[in-house]
């Protein structure tokens, strides 16, 4: 059977460097596999379940696009789209709240966080933000959907709901796969550079924490070269690295962007100061995210093509989801035209 792949970010703030080599690098190369179909989708909708800025928000789903494209993702043969732009996702989210007992919503770790103390004042769509990322997959009937670790509770939700759904009104036959995560970016987790132990975050109060896509040579070098590590020369193993969660992430990052294992970087720096793993970190950075912010800022100061991108991914994402949303609700009883 052919495999469709499904995934999709927000666009918040910057794009960053874990975003990269966590997500946007694996779906560059899925395109590469044979007989997959690749949709990346801009979660547009899924943004505003917190407070937002509407300019802010046209922006940076443009500039969300830009990376997938700076990045290598090819819009020949990936669909590209904002799920604003396919109605679908949110009818589908409709039909599946109804569908979804709110015991499965109070399980959602992510909700807790985000709502943090103040339950009562989070919106009724940040709860209801893993219907509608199901809906996202399943509207597709997507078959793989890759993800970090963060969101593997929400991919299990999509696959409870289809499969009741397939329970429910297909008579138990596979109407919705039961999509498979594809975990990306668990070798590859780059933490922040001033607390390793926190995840590099595209929200994390301070810029320091973080190398965005849009970052220049300067900057990177500055934040490689501010980042925390500790006293002790550069581990060479394992053993030498447990329990120092700055000096493995610098390694770590080192080695996703070079193609390398972490043995490998550290048999390379092991017994050296830090100093000169910064640096070397600093010129391999700018030598791999360069050429993409280059792309990014070129496609940003000239929307016009992205625009024509985002509305021909439109086009086809409206013409895979719409059978399937007529589908449903016939299925579900409704008179359709
Ligand atoms: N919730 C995901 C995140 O924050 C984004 C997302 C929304 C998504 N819909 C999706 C990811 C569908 C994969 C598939 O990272």
């Amino acid at each position: 059977m052919s495999k469709r792949i499904l995934s999709c970010m927000q666009p918040t703030n910057r794009l960053q460097l874990g975003n990269y080599l966590g997500a946007l690098r694996n779906w560059v190369n899925l395109q590469d596999e044979a007989a997959t179909e690749c949709l990346y989708g801009v979660v547009d909708l899924h943004a505003i379940t917190v407070p937002h800025d509407a300019q802010a928000l046209r922006n940076a789903t443009r500039e969300t696009a830009a990376a997938y494209i700076a990045a290598g993702v090819d819009p020949k043969r990936s669909y590209i789209f904002a799920q604003s732009a396919v109605p679908a996702h949110s009818q589908l989210s409709w039909l599946f709240m109804t569908q979804t007992p709110m015991g499965w919503l109070n399980r959602m770790t992510q909700f807790k966080e985000k709502a943090g103390k103040n339950k009562e004042k989070a919106s009724l769509g940040l709860y209801g933000y893993p219907v509608l990322m199901a809906a996202d997959i399943l509207v597709y009937k997507a078959t793989h959907v890759p993800v970090g670790d963060d969101q593997k509770q929400h991919l299990e939700l999509a696959r409870d709901i289809a499969q009741s759904f397939n329970q429910k009104y297909c008579d138990g036959e596979e109407f919705f796969p039961l999509p498979d995560p594809v975990i990306t970016g668990e070798a590859t987790r780059v933490m922040s550079l001033r607390d390793g132990t926190q995840k590099m975050s595209k929200s994390a109060e301070s810029d320091m924490t973080r190398i965005n896509l849009t970052d220049d040579a300067d900057v990177i070098a500055n934040k490689f070269k501010k980042a925390k590590t500790d006293a002790l020369p550069i581990p060479a193993n394992d053993a030498e690295g447990a329990g120092r969660a700055e000096a493995m992430n610098l390694i770590g990052i080192y080695a996703a962007l070079n193609d390398q294992s972490k043995e490998q970087v550290m048999n390379q720096f092991g017994g050296q100061q830090f100093s000169a793993l910064k640096t070397a970190l600093s010129n391999l950075a700018v030598a791999k995210l360069g050429p993409i912010t280059a792309r990014m800022n070129d496609l940003m100061s000239d929307p016009t093509e992205i625009d024509k991108i985002l509305a021909a991914g439109a086009e086809k994402a409206n013409a895979l989801a719409s059978p399937t949303l007529d589908d449903v609700m016939t299925r579900m009883g409704f008179w359709l035209r």
